[in-house]
């Protein structure tokens, strides 16, 4: 049953891939609901759209990556590779209502709290499951005692990623940072494994644990 509906998935998936292929388009589907969506806060032109669209399209690969090789490991999942990307293109669209110059982003509110800005703005939009990719995505997942403990400016709950989609964005996304001169770069685990063990140990083990679940 679970095998017939991620099959199911994965077909619609590719079939709108070799539609647009026979169109004569290099682009994906999926892409005009994302970059739509980017398109109403973010000027084209502008230097924070280049750095939240290169960063977006590198996590979206790199998690469509995770996804089919999961997938090959475990045919009796039920992976929605469309939902994926597009969560994977929007996961920080929340970035420019944040104070990050480093990033061209010049808004008031603390960095922390781009996840739940961008849940707003996908519930908004009527995508109440790609508003939760955005506030899950942070590190490994945050929980309430990372809140509390590290007095983080954001509502008292858990910031877990839960479905596989949402874990496998988080993830990916830990390979890639935004910062002009790195943008391109992946990062290698052990730098991954450096930086999270900067939020403490539980950090680490939930990353440590979400990788060896999704990319052993
Ligand atoms: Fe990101």
């Amino acid at each position: 049953m679970i095998v017939e509906k991620s099959t199911r998935s994965n077909q619609r998936y590719k079939s709108s891939l070799q539609y647009l292929s026979m169109n004569g388009s290099t682009v994906m589907q999926s892409e005009n609901l994302p970059f739509r969506i980017i398109q109403k806060h973010y000027a084209p032109m502008s230097e924070s759209y280049r750095i939240l669209v290169i960063h977006s399209v590198l996590v979206a690969n790199k998690a469509l990556a995770i996804a089919t090789a999961y997938q090959q490991r475990h045919p009796e999942v039920a992976l929605d590779l469309r939902f994926l990307e597009e969560a994977a293109l929007l996961h920080d669209i929340g970035i420019f209502r944040c104070h990050a110059p480093e990033i061209h982003c010049f808004g008031a509110e603390p960095y922390i709290k781009h996840g739940i800005i961008g849940r707003a703005i996908l519930e908004e939009e009527g995508l109440p499951r790609h508003a939760l990719v955005c506030e899950r995505h942070t590190g490994a997942g945050l929980t309430k005692e990372d809140v509390r403990a590290q007095q983080l400016p954001l509502p008292m709950r858990d910031y877990l990623p839960l479905s596989f989609e949402e874990k496998i964005i988080c993830l990916a996304d830990r390979f890639y940072v935004k910062e002009p001169a790195a943008l391109y770069r992946p990062l290698s685990l052990e730098r991954i494994g450096e930086k999270m063990a900067q939020y403490g140990a539980e950090a680490l083990a939930r990353w440590k644990e979400l990788r060896s679940m999704l990319a052993e």
